[in-house]
């Protein structure tokens, strides 16, 4: 019993439940500032800590640090100095899996919300503007017959892939922009004959709907910049579930202004929870809080296997989600 986790804001059991059986456990009241959070890192009274996305985890805090591992409440670990973890033999751990369904889920419901004007039609009603059907009330787009471009071919992208050929949708993908890679039939799969890989340049000039799905790092950090939404569609749209600087959000609002592109779906934003100036206020947009993996089963998942990972990380081993397990020497 002589484990020690800190977890900086509670997560829901099992994961709490778990943590405790295992050892000591302290949950912040409230989400730590980055210094706080680094003093308390360096302070040698834990072993693994628990973190959110909002936790920044960079060099500084790093080297300074005396703990055994990070386990990060989240698939994605772009908070997280990776290198500088490993290199400091700090284990990170991930959630892996889990909430692909749900995150496709919103990306889905985010073309159907952006095509259909969801946000526009629900404020009408609310408003009590709606006077009966009307031959031209909120015309929207076809989402059947439409070409929906996939950024990036991950678990989350294929999940999608599934849903919009469901839906009827044409399916491009660009495997690993903005870099490409060939991807053989075998790896395509399930999806072999059914979807299509083009390269970056033509999945943005051809697609009517482009969906995001690649991690952030330096070489996708923007990769949707003004340039790039000058070569979309006019009538495109764009939707991301994957991370808010992908995109830059101030170019977004621009475009979107001016009928650059026709709509965006958004469930991440560049400097969450902030809004680009001006994005509120388009009536073009659905914006969603970051709830692409928001549903009560996936999160009790998400907290069981950070939760699995913390333990592991704190008795010595490799966790079983693990993003850099050459950091156990
Ligand atoms: C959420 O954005 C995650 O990475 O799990």
């Amino acid at each position: 019993m002589g484990n020690s986790f800190l977890v900086t804001t509670a997560i829901p059991e099992p994961g709490l439940g778990l943590l405790s059986n295992a050892g000591r456990v302290t949950v912040l009241p409230e989400p730590p500032d980055y210094e706080s959070l680094a003093s308390l890192c360096a302070s040698g009274d834990f072993d693994v800590v628990l973190t959110q996305l909002r936790d920044v985890i960079d060099a500084d805090l790093l080297a300074r640090a005396r703990v055994r591992g990070i386990s990060n409440f989240a698939v994605g670990y772009n908070n997280i100095d990776v290198g500088a973890a490993t290199r400091a033999g700090i284990l990170v751990g991930n959630t892996p899996g889990v909430l692909t369904d749900a995150t496709a889920d919103i990306a889905m419901l985010l073309i159907l919300g952006t095509a259909r004007r969801v946000v526009e039609a629900d404020k009408l009603v609310r408003e009590g503007r709606f006077h009966g059907w009307e031959p031209n009330l909120l015309l929207g787009r076809n989402v059947s017959g439409a070409v929906l471009g996939l950024a990036g071919f991950g678990r989350i992208a294929r999940a999608t892939a599934r849903r919009a050929l469901g839906f009827g949708m044409e399916v491009l993908f660009a495997p690993r922009p903005p870099g490409d890679r060939p991807v053989s039939e075998g790896e395509l799969g399930e999806f072999a004959g059914k979807v299509r890989q083009v390269p970056w340049e033509e999945l943005v000039e051809r697609s009517d709907f482009l969906s995001l799905h690649v991690p952030l790092n330096d070489q996708t950090r923007y990769m949707v910049d003004a340039g790039v939404l000058r070569r979309m569609k006019p009538d495109a749209i764009l939707i991301n579930t994957a991370r808010g600087p992908i995109v830059h959000e101030a170019a977004l609002v621009e475009a979107l202004r001016n009928g650059v592109i026709a709509a965006a779906g958004l469930d991440v934003f560049e400097d969450e929870p902030r809004l680009a100036p001006g994005l509120a206020e388009l009536p073009n947009t659905v914006l969603l809080p970051h709830v692409g993996s928001a549903t009560v089963p996936v999160r009790a998942e998400m907290a069981r296997l950070s939760a699995l990972n913390a333990v592991a990380i704190a008795e010595g081993s490799v966790p079983p989600h693990a993003v850099n397990p050459e950091a156990q020497a």
